[in-house]
Order: C-alpha cells, then structure tokens, then sequence
C-alpha cells in the first residue's frame, strides 16, 4: 500500500491554505484532502473564481493566506505548440505573479511542475539539480514559472514537478484506458516512453506535508511515484486492476502516434531531496495505482 498521506491535525502554525486552479484534477484531490483536516481553513478558487493571469485578483487572493498551493496550469501539452504565448502567460507569467504576492505578504508558496522542463535523453533518474533542456513549448512555460519561483522566493518558494498523473477528477490516461475497454477489443499502446505515473491523492498528500514542514528548504522537488513503467505496462496494469484482461493491451511505439509536442522518452525522475524536508517520497507507482482506486472495476466503463 503507498504510505498514508502526512497530516498532523492542530500542531502545524501554517493553517490557511489556498488552492488555485481548484477544479482541476490535482486542485479537486488537494482540496478534498485540505479539508478533511480540522485544523486547516481552505480558500479553493477554480478558475471561475480566480484567472491566475489578473495580477489585481492574485494580491487580493493570496492576502490572509499561510501557504499558497498553485495547481492551475494550462496543460494542453498539443495545444502549447500553437499557442505558446497564452500557455506561457499561465504557467510562466501568473507563476511569477503568484510568487511576488506571496513574496509581499510572507506566505509560503508552492507550485507544481513537469518532468518535461528535461529533454528525456538521460538513461538514469533526473535528480532535481539536473539541467533542464524542454522539448516542446508547454515544458518551455513550465521552466519560465520555475525560474520565476527561484528568483523571487529562495528562501518560501517550492516547485513540486510531477508527471504522469492520473486521479479520480478530469481525463486522463488511466480513465481514457478504461474508457475505450469498453469500445475496442484491443489497445495498441506506446512501450518506448518511459515514467512515473502518479496518482493525484498521493501528490496531494505530498503537497500537504511540504506545505506543513518546519524546516523544508526550499528549491525543487520531486513529486512522482517511485519505480518506472512505459505507457503499454500503466494500460496493462489499469486492466489488471478493472479486472479486464490485460492481454488485450497489445505495445506499439511511439512513431506510429505522432502528436503535434514531441514527448520525452525517459522521464524518471530522482527524489533524494525529500531528506532534506524530512519527509519520505512517493511510494511505488505499481502499489499507488492499487491503493488509489482509480482502476477499481467499480469506476471501469
Ligand atoms: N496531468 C499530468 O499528467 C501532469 C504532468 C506533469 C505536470 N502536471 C502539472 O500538474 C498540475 C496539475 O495538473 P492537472 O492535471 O490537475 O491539470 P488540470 O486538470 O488541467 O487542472 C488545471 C486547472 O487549472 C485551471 N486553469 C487554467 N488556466 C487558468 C487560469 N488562467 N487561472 C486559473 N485557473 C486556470 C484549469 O481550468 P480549466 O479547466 O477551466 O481550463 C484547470 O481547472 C499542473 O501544474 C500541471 O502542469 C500535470
């Protein structure tokens, strides 16, 4: 079973939390979570209710808050490629917006980014001080917001890079998996990209425990499960837990689903920092796909 999530009801001082981008898939867990603690008061602002970009909206949100939680994003990874300026306005420039009103109110700011700020050539594990070299302009938007996180807030700023996620809220891909069970006999799914897949209530947990840490320092973390797996053994492993038969997941590669963003073939990432939080790391994807109930044959179209 992956390691229950790290909340100490009453003793943290931080204890008023925002989320942006609270309707997203990761925003919808964090806030679930957030508010099954007592000792916690929750702001959860969906898009709706606050666009990141109004810099205005920002100072006004974040005043009255401990600790900031950024999960909005524009995350259209294809879409980027067309329209890199308005990603880059998301992810990159309401970044910095967030940064610099928590930097004025003293607020503790974390925010959530990618494994695709790497190139995916390595062949071991990207630890968090590995150079970053994106692939495609939605991991370009994404290191602008880090870079911003760095500069403005080295001593309160936090950058959690995730990948892979999948969660009970919005689409994804073990969701899109079971979804076409139900459509096709047989799933041709890509063997050669290889990753963390992660499930939104774990990363949740892991986001709530760093926000709570005393003596955190702060930079770059890593937020993805342990171990690795291709896209081909996550289908599988999602079949086996619906209780489908996994043999109808057949690999193919990655040329025969060409997209308009170049993905990374290698996004594993190293998670030795979490030591220094005092905090453990993700557990075992394997295990966290079990635990998460995401590929129970109740949620199997
Ligand atoms: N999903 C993955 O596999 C993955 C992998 C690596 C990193 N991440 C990162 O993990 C974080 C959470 O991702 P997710 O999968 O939960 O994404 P998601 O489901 O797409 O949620 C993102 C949320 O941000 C909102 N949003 C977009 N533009 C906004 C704006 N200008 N102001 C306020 N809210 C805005 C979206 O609203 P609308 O839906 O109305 O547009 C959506 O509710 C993001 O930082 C993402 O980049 C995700």
């Amino acid at each position: 079973m992956s390691r229950p999530v790290v909340i100490v009801p009453g003793r943290q001082a931080p204890r008023r939390w925002l989320v942006t981008g609270a309707a997203g898939m990761l925003g919808a867990d964090l806030v679930a979570l957030l508010r099954a603690d007592p000792a916690a008061t929750v702001t959860a602002l969906t898009r709706a209710e606050l666009d990141v970009t109004d810099a205005a909206a920002v100072a006004a949100a974040v005043d009255g808050h401990d600790v900031v939680v950024n999960t909005a994003a524009w995350t259209d990874v294809d879409g980027a490629e067309t329209h890199e300026a308005e990603a880059t306005a998301v992810n990159g420039g309401a970044v910095s917006t967030l940064a610099t009103a928590c930097a004025a109110t003293g607020a503790r700011f974390l925010t959530v980014s990618t494994d695709y700020v790497f190139d995916g050539k390595g062949e071991e594990p990207y630890d968090e001080y590995a150079a970053t070299d994106p692939i495609n302009a939605y991991g370009r938007s994404k290191l602008v917001g880090e870079q911003a996180v760095l500069a403005v807030l080295p001593e309160t700023g936090y950058i959690v890079r995730t990948a892979w996620l999948y969660g009970a809220h919005g689409a994804n891909f073990v969701r899109t998996m079971l979804r076409l069970a139900g459509e096709r006999e047989t799933l041709d799914v890509v063997d050669d990209q290889v990753g963390q897949p992660t499930w939104t209530g774990a990363l949740a947990g892991q986001l709530i425990a760093l926000g709570q840490a005393d003596r955190a320092p702060a930079g770059i973390y890593h937020g993805t499960a342990s171990g690795q797996t291709s896209w081909f053994s996550l289908a599988r492993a999602a079949f086996e837990e619906a209780g489908l038969d996994p043999e109808r997941v057949r690999p193919t590669t990655s040329d025969k689903f060409v997209r308009p963003a170049e993905r990374p073939k290698y996004s594993v990432l190293g998670h030795d920092r979490w030591a220094e939080a005092g905090l453990p790391p993700l557990g075992d994807w394997r295990e966290m796909l079990a635990s998460s109930g995401v590929a129970a044959p109740s949620r199997a179209v």
